[in-house]
């Protein structure tokens, strides 16, 4: 009897998905002539019971696909919204697992992916994972796949917004994706060359970041760029949110309380705002692009194709092994099977002293600190 194998793609899309499907179902299917069935958009799919198979067929001309063919969804197991309420569906999903008589489930995402399928795993089912995520976030492993495609498009962003910066003698801030993490705006901002780079793990001064733009328009360089993280923030924010932090919740009632205070006084977000106080503060005029969505879109690069590839057919070794519980992550030019209980609650941030930040900082870039 073929043993039967699940697969799912939960949280943010990515580029890679398709390819880490691929490359999971053509070996599966063709090195261990398993059958391999897809639940569509996330744990909600599986949850409902909506399957598709993944033969041959459905596996043939996705490697350049962007997106995820199974479609995704955020809905968590045991928080699943359902009828208007969140309701707790674990069992539902245990019994759909049964019922197709699975030998094991594959989720691809991010951490939040990781922590439903360790929940899963606590319940008896085997699971294995690969990390995904443009935010290249994802703790113990090297790296996610879906950060090079969007590491390229942020990039190709900032050689954009060089030529009309330059011709406009104007701050140019570009607001780049990454959650809580920097990783995309660091690793653009370096390829990019931007003057600045902002990200969370740094909470920036503006006044020394208007400081490092009128030293350069003094020099004759009368225009910059500024790669931002969505979730770079300032000194004076992140000591707000520090004292509120030493109160259970407090964090999140500070964040709540700073976000409708924003509403309120019609302030901007934190990139329009930044963009504001950099005109005021050095004259230039200062204009904002926030990158979004086509960080996430169209066909993997390269790199998370061969990544995708890598990590999803060393995904269908182990299966074959019988190695369960554990992340497919990517270790240099290899992989290393980790004990999900490892990843699950750990976000990767970049390190204060990481040597791309110091690489930045020898070509003069300025961190706001
Ligand atoms: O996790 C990937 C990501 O693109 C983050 O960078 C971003 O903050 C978030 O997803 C956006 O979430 P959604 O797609 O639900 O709007």
């Amino acid at each position: 009897m073929s043993k039967m194998i699940g697969i799912l793609t939960s949280g943010g899309d990515s580029p890679g998905l398709n390819a880490a499907i691929r490359g999971i179902g053509k070996a599966l299917l063709g090195r261990y002539g398993m059958k391999v069935i897809g639940f569509r958009d996330g744990f909600r799919g599986m949850m409902e019971n909506r399957t598709q198979l993944l033969d041959s067929e459905a596996l043939s001309g996705i490697l350049t696909l962007g997106g995820t063919i199974l479609g995704t969804s955020r809905d968590k197991p045991y928080a699943m919204p359902v009828a208007g309420k969140l309701r707790d569906m674990t069992e539902v999903i245990v019994d759909n697992y049964r019922k197709h008589h699975l030998d094991a489930l594959v989720c691809l995402g991010g951490g939040g992916t990781q922590k439903n399928a360790y929940h899963l795993m606590k319940q008896g089912l085997n699971v294995i994972t690969l990390p995904k995520t443009i935010d290249n976030d994802v703790a113990m492993t090297d790296v996610s796949f879906g950060y090079d495609t969007a590491l390229g498009i942020a990039t190709e962003a900032i050689d954009r917004l060089h030529s009309t910066a330059h011709s406009h003698h104007r701050i140019l801030v570009l607001e780049l994706m990454g959650n809580k993490a920097g990783w995309l705006a660091l690793g653009a901002g370096i390829a990019g060359g931007a003057d600045v780079i902002l990200i969370p793990e740094i909470p920036y001064d503006v006044k020394k970041v208007a400081a490092a733009i009128l030293r350069r328009s003094h020099r004759g360089q009368g225009f910059s760029i500024v790669a931002m993280a969505e979730g770079a923030i300032s000194q004076q924010v992140a000591t707000e949110l520090d004292e509120a932090g030493k109160n259970k919740g407090g964090k999140k009632k500070e964040k709540k309380r700073q976000a409708e205070e924003r509403a309120s006084n019609n302030k901007p977000g934190n990139s329009q705002f930044l963009a504001q106080q950099l005109e005021e503060l050095t004259g230039l005029e200062s204009r904002l692009t926030i990158l979004g969505y086509l960080q996430r879109g169209g066909t993997p690069s390269a790199g998370d194709r061969l990544l995708a590839t890598r990590l999803g057919t060393a995904c269908a070794d182990l299966i074959n092994d019988g190695v369960f519980g554990v992340m497919v992550a990517a270790r240099g030019d290899g992989v290393e099977p980790v004990a999900l209980k490892d990843v699950v609650g750990k976000r990767r941030t970049v390190p204060l002293d990481h040597c791309w930040i110091e690489s930045a900082r020898s070509v003069h870039t300025c961190f706001g600190d």
